[in-house]
């Protein structure tokens, strides 16, 4: 096991990480609940998904998003994300609906490897009921809906809800055409005034980065909101 693994040194690294990241978010957003963050934040201590940075505009948006919001996720894996997105909703009905095939499955050759490691090492061939444990952990099981499917798939079978949705955060596969594919399926799904946000922009996974570009070019986006680590996100 690396030395960064080994659990007094990993609780330290994390100890002084997310103290960090959380001294300078109490200050910029005082009228947050960062202490439900920490919490959230505390559970998934071993997961390697997000930074900090990119962890807690996740939950600001979902914090600044309306009372009762409904959010779609693409790409959910075992629900680190997820849970930083519910974290920070407000009212009874406020739902995050995780649209993902639990499968690791990837068109991108180098995340296709990933997945199949972690797949190995799990013993499994789902992460769903990884997703539903965490959930479960933390207590906010009542705020999470997998979705169980194909992206563009879930998107024809919630067309109903199109207009609909307060926030939309993509981070499926992240090849340029699955990337399109999910931004032509899910940006009609965003309610005007809504937001629409992307993990892995100007990441190494060029491919959504371009997808996105595109999007900005054609005038699919109102604004950039904000910008955290490779998150993006913008006003539809
Ligand atoms: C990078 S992981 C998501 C990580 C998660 N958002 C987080 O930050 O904790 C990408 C996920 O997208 C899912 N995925 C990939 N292609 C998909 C597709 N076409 N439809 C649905 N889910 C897909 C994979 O199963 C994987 O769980």
């Amino acid at each position: 096991m690396a030395f960064k693994h080994w659990p007094l040194v990993r609780d330290v690294r994390f100890a002084q990480k997310c103290g960090r990241y959380l001294r300078g978010a109490r200050k910029r957003r005082p009228d947050l609940g960062w202490d439900e963050f920490l919490r959230v934040a505390r559970h998934f201590k071993q997961d390697d998904m997000g930074s900090f940075p990119e962890r807690g505009f996740l939950f600001q948006l979902a914090s600044d998003a309306p009372a009762g919001a409904q959010v779609v996720e693409v790409g959910s894996w075992m629900g680190a994300s997820t849970c930083f997105l519910a974290a920070g909703l407000k009212g009874e009905d406020a739902k995050v609906y995780a649209v993902d095939n639990f499968k690791g499955l990837s068109t991108c050759g180098e995340d296709a490897a990933w997945y199949h490691r972690h797949f190995r090492r799990l013993g499994a061939d789902s992460t769903l009921e990884i997703f539903r444990a965490n959930f479960a952990a933390l207590g906010l099981s009542a705020r999470a809906e997998p979705v169980v499917s194909d992206s563009v798939a879930a998107a024809r079978a919630m067309a109903s809800r199109q207009g609909s949705i307060d926030l939309i955060f993509i981070d499926g596969d992240h090849s340029y055409e699955a990337c399109q594919a999910d931004i032509a399926a899910w940006a009609p799904f965003a309610r005007r005034g809504g937001v629409m946000a992307f993990h892995d922009f100007g990441s190494r996974a060029e491919g959504v980065t371009r997808a996105i570009f595109e999007e900005i070019r054609a005038g699919r986006f109102a604004e950039i909101i904000g910008v955290a680590g490779t998150i993006i996100a913008f006003r539809m």
